[in-house]
């Protein structure tokens, strides 16, 4: 049997540790430590029994992995990615890719160029609903479709902005 890939997670807030908990019953993969600066990030790992990092460059240092899980705040990714990139470090990178789209093209340029993979984390692309409405305008039986315009809105709990980089 292959031995499971080693996913490391940078950034274990809201969605790192979700993801992190999600790779963890896979039987595919496992978390081998959790890179975060912050006291709650450090207390994640000690909960999970995994390897904590205070930086990128600490894990570098010290471990190995198959690939990362990039969770951390929208205006880290690009240079965390073109970190990665830099490091044949294959990576899942939270979506927004960045905070703008020149800089969401030097990443996906590099990575192109040095053959490594990404991918955003767009998971509603996935999801089942998702999936049978793609497959049902496929099969032709709503017609040629010329135009279409859809939107989707979820609501927030107040508390969810009190935390700052997500209202900058
Ligand atoms: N896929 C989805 O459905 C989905 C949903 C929500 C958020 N997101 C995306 O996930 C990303 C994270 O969102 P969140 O809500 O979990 O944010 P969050 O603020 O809860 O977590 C971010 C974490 O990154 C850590 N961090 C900050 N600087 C760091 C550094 N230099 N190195 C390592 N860790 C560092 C922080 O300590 C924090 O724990 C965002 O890009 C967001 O848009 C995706």
């Amino acid at each position: 049997m292959q031995s499971p890939l080693q996913i490391v997670v940078l950034g274990a807030g809201l969605i790192g540790k979700r993801q992190a908990e999600a790779v963890q019953k896979s039987k595919r993969a496992e978390v081998v430590g959790v890179i975060d600066p912050s006291a709650s990030g450090k207390e994640f790992a000690d909960e999970l029994k995994l390897d904590w990092f205070s930086s990128f460059d600490e894990f570098l240092n010290a471990k190995k992995a198959d690939g990362i899980v990039i969770a951390t705040p929208n205006q880290m990714h690009v240079d965390m990615g073109l970190q990665c990139v830099a490091q044949n470090l294959p990576a899942l990178i939270e979506k927004p890719i960045s905070d703008n789209a020149q800089s969401a093209s030097i990443l996906v340029e590099a990575a192109k160029t040095a053959g490594v993979e990404i991918l955003v984390g767009h998971h509603r692309r996935h999801n089942s609903i998702v999936k049978v409405a793609k497959e049902k305008i496929k099969s032709g039986v709503i017609g040629n479709i010329v135009a279409a315009h859809s939107s989707c809105w979820l609501c927030k709990p107040d508390n969810y902005f009190d935390v700052e980089w997500r209202t900058q």
